[in-house]
């Protein structure tokens, strides 16, 4: 080939090329608010908890190195745990095609597009509930912050609730979401706490961790951007009569003369007469006193790892010899630097995969949902592995030089616990569905690979008039459902179409008898068949 037509074919092929990548370049109106307002802008925005609004394309525009920046290195948004070693519900977790669009973006000059076609910013106020509807709600006296440093104060709600209650969901709306750093929930019976109260000025009393109370129990927890508290049907975690609220609020350095007033908003449980209604615990089932090289101190210098194991037991009888667990928190403190919690069970030792948080962050402890419940049988245990690094090159070391770190509750001391909801097990807790949309991440590959049809179980179960069975299908399906009862004999039978992707048959079982029953799915290829209950 000549010279100049080679030159003439490099200049052709790489206008092409350039052509074609400045078309295809992202613009901020296609294809990156829709991004950010699903991703980022619930706590970017004027008023939020980030301290920067990403809302406008001037925003998005002026910080758009950086966005890439902590895109690319898995900073934003935050989401501690390893979504490799474990899929939790409602991950915050961006996929690799937006974070391709994102850095296509801001390389490709960061385009506004067509700002006419961008979509609809959405509007955050403070006081909108995620309940599915409200029965008891309390706000704390308005508060202002008092002190330059961190500070964890404790703010008293009564109740006077005549009878125990039981609590199906549970929220917490931030009065100041730009000061509330985190809030755990307690309730407590006892005058301890109003002792407490009124001998601290101002609303509320100053303590670090806990409450201070051993009456305290562990009823909820609130961190940014978290979806509330929900409980599968039929669960409900306990609210003793005349019980009083104690929200532990915690507010970070820089918060000195803010105002807050936050609230509680609770949904009660129904049904909790029926023999189906199980009540849900929230504890430390590993705590320090389960480690088994402890005692939790760490020389300086070094980073030291530990291991704590629990056997589950129980001292009351349960239907069925297992636990179920529905959601799991970490909590370590400053020098924390990663924890690994899995179960191994009982009979074959196979190891239950929990949770990992590679990069220990104090600032984001969450509690986390299961997509599934885990069943744990009695006698399986509980594992947790932790590391803590005590050295200087550790930038959330607040000693300089490192001394000895031993464990107590104030922030530079350090704990290791590991708080679970769970409840005694019912067969089919397996396949409560906390979480249906798909994986991140795996999403992509499930769709390659799954090409036989996941029949999940009839939701809830045990089922009162109408359930649910949620499902996966690789294509479109013609499908028959039959509802047969113990003796064969069938009692509903009905046409339904499978559509591709995630979605549910809904079964409408009024007039039904309590009992068992099996739910038959037919197709021209397959005939699955799947076991529920009955109640009322
Ligand atoms: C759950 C709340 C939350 C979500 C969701 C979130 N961020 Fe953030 N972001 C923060 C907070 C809080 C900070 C302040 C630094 C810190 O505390 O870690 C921050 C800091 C940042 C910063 C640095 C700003 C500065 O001035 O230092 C960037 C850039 C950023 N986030 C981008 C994003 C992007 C992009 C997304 C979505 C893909 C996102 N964030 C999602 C809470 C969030």
């Amino acid at each position: 080939m000549k010279l100049i037509q080679r030159l003439f074919l490099t200049c052709f092929l790489v206008c092409i090329y350039t052509a074609t990548t400045k078309a295809q370049s992202p613009s901020w109106a296609q294809d990156i608010a829709p991004i950010l307002y699903s991703n980022c802008t619930s706590c970017h925005h004027t008023g939020g908890l980030a301290p920067n609004s990403l809302m406008t394309f001037t925003d998005a525009f002026n910080y758009r190195f950086m966005i890439k920046q902590y895109v690319d290195n898995n900073s934003m948004p935050p989401w501690p745990p390893d979504a490799q070693y474990k899929h939790l519900a409602f991950e915050r977790i961006l996929s690799a095609s937006d974070k391709n669009k994102i850095s296509q973006w801001v390389l490709g000059g960061g385009q506004q597009g067509n700002a006419a076609s961008a979509p609809t910013p959405p509007t955050y106020t403070n006081s909108t509930t995620q309940l599915s509807s409200i029965d008891f709600t309390g706000k704390m006296q308005n508060y202002m912050v008092n002190t330059a440093s961190d500070l964890y104060r404790c703010f008293i709600i009564n109740t006077n609730f005549s009878v125990d209650k039981f609590a199906a969901e549970i929220e917490v709306i931030p009065g100041n979401s730009a000061i509330v750093h985190h809030v755990l929930v307690f309730e407590d019976t006892t005058a301890l706490i109003k002792q407490k109260d009124s001998a601290d000025a101002g609303a509320g009393y100053t303590s670090f961790f806990g409450t201070g109370s051993n009456d305290s129990r562990l009823i909820g927890e609130w961190v940014p951007g978290t979806a509330p508290i929900k409980f599968p049907n039929l669960m409900g975690v306990r609210l003793r009569k005349n019980t009083r609220i104690v929200l532990q609020i915690h507010y970070p350095q820089g918060t000195y003369l803010k105002l807050d007033s936050t609230r509680v908003n609770i949904k009660f449980a129904a049904n909790t007469a029926s023999p189906f209604f199980r009540e849900v615990f929230l504890a430390p089932l590993l705590a320090e006193s389960n480690l088994i090289n402890g005692p939790l101190s760490i020389p300086p210098n070094v980073v030291k790892t530990f291991t704590s194991v629990m056997t589950v037991t129980t001292t009351v009888t349960l239907p069925y010899p297992a636990i179920t667990l529905l959601s799991i928190a970490p909590h370590m403190h400053l020098i924390g630097d990663k924890m690994k919690v899995f179960g191994l069970e009982n009979s074959t030792n196979d190891t239950m995969p929990l949770i990992n948080i590679p990069k220990w962050d104090f600032k984001w402890q969450g509690i986390y949902n299961f997509r599934n419940p885990i069943k744990v049988p009695l006698g399986s245990k509980l594992v947790c592995q932790s590391a803590y690094d005590n050295r200087s090159s550790n930038l959330n070391n607040p000693n300089s030089p490192p001394i000895t770190v031993n464990q107590g509750e104030s922030t530079s001391d350090e704990m290791n616990l590991v708080f679970f909801a769970f409840t005694y097990y019912f067969p089919g807790d397996e396949d409560i569905i906390i979480d249906n949309s798909p994986v991140v991440g795996i999403n992509e590959l499930q769709k390659s690979i799954v090409n036989t049809v996941q029949l999940f179980n009839v939701f809830p179960n045990p089922a009162k008039n109408q359930a649910q069975l949620n499902y996966f299908a690789p294509s479109n399906y013609l499908a028959k459902a039959k509802i047969i009862n113990m003796e064969g004999k069938i009692l509903k039978e009905w046409p339904t179409n499978m559509q591709e992707g995630y979605g549910a048959i809904n079964l409408n079982i009024e007039g039904l008898p309590k009992g068992q029953y099996f739910l038959t799915i037919e197709t021209k290829s397959f005939t699955k068949t799947k076991q529920f209950i009955i109640y009322e």
